[in-house]
């Protein structure tokens, strides 16, 4: 386990770490794109470390990949590329740096490492787990073969290497639906997301077999929650990532993975948005969209949440945190994550 107070001493004697007004001035350009959520004295105690990993990636021809769910002053402040778990993933393979760091969970850095062997992957703390991907072993992916012999298995990107490497092929949220049409199969397996699976088969024509992950964020949502907003203000439109019940997404007004949200709210522009997902989509898009008036409804993910700027610099900085996959194990999962994005690219997704 990442040991916090090793991390602040390391940082300390290496940094002037100080919370700086004249500094975080000079970055205005930055805290431009994050001032109406991040106040002025927040940005004053980030703006050193946003400095410090900004100068530290150039020395160590690194590239930080943020995921839609880091906080403000990740997605916006370092963050070289930022998306969803599949923009992220098709970004690993494209970019000419030396080192990855992976400002998301563990799964998202396992993907970078299988597609870029020859990149070192940093993880800021390898705790950043993910409850998805947690609730399956590749044990479960042969149980789930055994049940339906010959059926597809189609794995989540939301899984370990193991998984990713006894499956057939994986998927995202933002290409489920096209990835399970296309296998040559009535009958389709799922895992790990029960809820994903049940809202592509109301979408697809095969049958969808599931195994009964779930994710804690976002199996929080009630249908009845969300009705009972629209009550109370029916010019809000609900937007729901697919990790939902099919019960909250028939109650939304669109569907769809993390960067399928924000280009959805860009395009449409509502004058408010509910946007059922995690805590931090409102926050990194509001500036953006100064128009919109967003409801929050918090869920915060707790493993996206470990991930902070004290962390992104320490492993910069001590190069540790580095993700390993066996590669026996990595060329196994490959096939399954470049089938999907050659699957994807095809169908111009
Ligand atoms: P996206 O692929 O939509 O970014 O989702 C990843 C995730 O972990 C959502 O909970
Ligand atoms: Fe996993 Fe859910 Fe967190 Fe996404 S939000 S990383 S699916 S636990």
């Amino acid at each position: 386990m990442l040991d916090i107070s090793l991390v602040r001493s390391t940082l300390a004697s290496h940094y002037d770490l100080t919370p700086s007004p004249e500094l975080a001035a000079s970055m205005s350009d930055l805290y431009g794109r994050m001032d109406r959520v991040v106040s002025p004295p927040e940005w004053a105690i980030y703006a050193p470390y946003v400095k410090a990993i900004n100068d530290l990636k150039k020395k160590r021809n690194a590239v930080i990949l943020g995921h839609n769910y880091m906080t403000p002053e990740i997605f916006h402040g370092v963050s070289d590329f930022v998306g969803d778990s599949l923009q992220l993933a098709i970004k690993a393979t494209e970019v000419e740096a030396d080192v990855i760091v992976q400002a998301g969970v563990h799964f998202m850095a396992e993907t970078s490492k299988i597609l870029s062997p020859e990149k070192t992957v940093l993880m800021p703390d390898m705790a950043a787990g993910c409850s998805l991907a947690e609730s399956i072993t590749a044990e479960g992916v042969e149980e789930m073969r055994a049940k339906y012999p010959g059926a597809p298995v189609v794995s989540y990107v939301n899984t370990t290497a193991e998984v990713k490497a006894a499956s057939d092929i994986c998927c995202t949220s933002s290409n489920a639906v096209q990835i399970v049409d296309a296998m040559d199969s009535d009958t389709v397996i799922m895992t790990p997301d029960q809820f994903l699976a049940q809202n592509v088969a109301n979408l697809s024509k095969k049958k969808v077999v599931f195994w009964p992950g779930s994710c804690i964020v976002h199996e929080l949502y009630t249908a009845d929650d969300l009705r009972a907003y629209r009550e109370l203000d029916p010019e809000v439109k609900i937007i729901a990532h697919p990790e939902c019940t099919p019960d909250v997404v028939a109650e939304a007004d669109f569907t769809g993975s993390t960067s399928g949200i924000i280009k959805w709210v860009h395009d449409h522009k509502p004058s408010k948005a509910m946007l059922v997902t995690e805590c931090s989509m409102a926050s990194n898009i509001s500036d953006e969209l100064p128009e919109v008036e967003f409801a929050k409804p918090c869920n915060m993910c707790p493993y996206m949440k470990k991930i902070s700027l004290e962390k992104i610099l320490y492993v910069l900085h001590t190069m540790e945190g580095q993700v390993e996959v066996d590669p026996d194990m990595a060329a196994k999962a490959r096939l399954s994550v470049e089938r999907m994005i050659d699957l994807s690219k095809k169908l111009g997704l």
